[in-house]
């Protein structure tokens, strides 16, 4: 049989294979017997050299321009095979690719962390720095440099966790029950003027119930300086609880006994839920409490070294979960520590 006789029929073979190609290793086997190596086409390919000169053009010129139909018809076939393979996987793994998502899930900050930030906003807005102090603090800061001694009746306000650790000649440590001991631990090394808020986690020894937590968040506020007076405690925290409360909030201040200050008074807005007219938001008194401050007292000045007769201050310390409560309508303090994403979620 001559050359051009078998060419023709490898090609009339080879295109009718190619057809009968479900899988790549159909296509590899085809590939194998026409233009592999040792397949029919290359054969033919490597006998031209024996032709006669005019065969051989015409032989060859027929044979690559085979050869090269083939290897492009391969190709075609191998990206089809590859495409059906695909698309059969996906349907057997039930992808359905126009389903939607799962939502993400947002953080967002906790309430007692977005009303702190508002109050330290509207305190560093009035010109306070912020400054924090130790949860874990001594004796000494947290009461006697307050003017609360040992055995004094006042430490009964405060229900304290002692840290079980003594050292000869070092006082007793506790968690403090109050952001009050950076008033000291500021003015210690620092000289007037003076205007800080002081934000920080508190511990009291207590039971918990609908208004107790053992844990909670105070800002301590301190203003130092040569003529300070009750004007400005009543100017700063009238601002301070009209900003947090609205405008129209009535602001009232009434006596109230805390040993660091002398005079010490409670700042009280006019209830929100019964506009002052008394409801069970403000036990019927039409008012509710919103922060302790009063006058330093001159002794907690000389004490740190300051001249009592040049200068005078103004305190205040607020629970920023009592803040929270009214604010947002909380009834249950125990709410802002049992980490229940329903409650959180809220704010
Ligand atoms: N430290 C007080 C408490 O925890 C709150 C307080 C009252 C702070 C009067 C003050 C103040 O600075 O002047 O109950």
């Amino acid at each position: 049989m001559d050359l051009l006789s078998s060419l023709r029929e490898i090609e009339d073979q080879a295109w009718a294979q190619l057809q009968t190609c479900q899988s790549e290793e159909d296509l590899s086997r085809w590939w194998q017997t026409f233009l592999g190596r040792k397949g029919g086409l290359t054969q033919i390919l490597r006998s031209l050299g024996s032709l006669p000169l005019d065969q051989r053009r015409t032989v060859g010129d027929k044979a690559n321009r085979l050869k090269n139909a083939l290897q492009e018809a391969y190709e075609e076939r191998r990206r089809r095979i590859q495409e059906e393979a695909l698309t059969s996987a996906l349907a057997k793994a039930h992808v359905d690719v126009s389903l939607p998502g799962y939502p993400t899930l947002i953080g967002r900050l906790h309430p007692i962390t977005q009303t702190l930030r508002d109050v330290l906003d509207c305190f560093r807005s009035l010109g306070f720095q912020v400054v924090e102090g130790p949860e874990v603090e001594w004796d000494y800061y947290n009461f006697e440099a307050l003017l609360i001694p040992k055995d004094h009746p006042a430490r009964d306000l405060w229900a304290t966790l002692w840290i079980d650790y003594k050292r000869d000649g070092e006082m007793p440590m506790l968690l403090r029950t109050h952001t009050s001991p950076n008033q000291i631990r500021y003015m210690e090394s620092h000289s007037p003027p003076i205007r800080i808020v002081s934000p920080g986690k508190c511990y009291r020894y207590e039971a918990t119930d609908p208004t107790h937590e053992w844990m909670l968040t105070q800002v301590e506020v301190l203003a130092v300086d040569e003529g300070l007076s009750m004007a400005h405690l009543k100017g700063v925290l009238s601002e301070f609880a009209h900003r947090i409360f609205g405008p129209q909030r009535k602001v009232r201040f009434r006596c109230e006994y805390y040993p660091f200050v002398e005079p010490g008074m409670d700042v009280l807005i006019d209830c929100f839920q019964c506009q002052g007219q008394g409801c069970r938001t403000c036990g019927g008194s039409g008012w509710l409490e919103i922060l302790g401050s009063g006058m330093v007292h001159p002794q907690i000045l000389a004490n740190v070294g300051y001249n009592p007769e040049r200068y005078t201050g103004y305190a205040a310390g607020l629970g920023i979960e009592r803040i929270a409560m009214l604010r947002y309508g909380i009834d249950d303090i125990r709410l802002f520590y049992q980490n229940d994403i329903r409650f959180l979620e809220q704010f």
